[in-house]
């Protein structure tokens, strides 16, 4: 039995990846497969380390039943290249970041959160951090579908 190990990555790690993780934790949960896929989330920058996630994503989050109190803020480590099997971006710059720090031999474990989606055809989960309360809906919205589908391309590789 293999498992797979996924990083959602974003700019400060207090808005879009935690929201994603959250929402990617209950899915799996739902698709019996927590004990094969390991979630967990990043930020490439470090002005949010120990920090809980923001007020408004966990307003929005437990309107629709996930809890993200209890996460906290870290920087992406080099080692985390090696320990995911997936680095998944939330827009082009957490992308470019990651790459830029990665080694050669992993650049292909970074991918986009969208690419998974299979209803929403944007290619990327805006940061809702300046703007109002409808941009995390709109991420929990992203987050919801793309999980979705993650799911289903990680199920696929799982190994029975
Ligand atoms: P996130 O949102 O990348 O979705 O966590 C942000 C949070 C904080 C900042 C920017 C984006 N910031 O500039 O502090």
């Amino acid at each position: 039995m293999n498992s797979i190990a996924v990083c959602f990555v974003c700019l400060g790690n207090i808005c879009r990846s935690p929201s994603a993780e959250a929402v990617m934790l209950h899915q799996v949960a739902q698709a019996k497969l927590a004990d094969r896929i390991i979630v967990d989330s990043a930020g490439t920058g470090d002005w949010h380390i120990g920090h809980p996630p923001d007020d408004r994503a966990q307003r929005a989050a437990k309107r629709r039943g996930y809890d993200l109190s209890a996460l906290r803020g870290r920087q992406i480590a080099a080692d985390d290249f090696a320990r995911f099997d997936l680095l998944i971006a939330m827009d082009d710059m957490n992308a470019a970041a990651l790459a830029q720090i990665c080694p050669p031999e992993h650049r292909d474990k970074i991918r986009l959160l969208m690419e998974f989606a299979t209803r929403d055809d944007s290619r990327v989960v805006v940061d809702p951090y300046f703007g109002g309360d409808e941009g995390f809906e709109r991420v929990l919205d992203q987050c919801e579908d793309a999980c979705e589908g993650l799911v289903k391309a990680l199920r696929a590789q799982l190994v029975v």
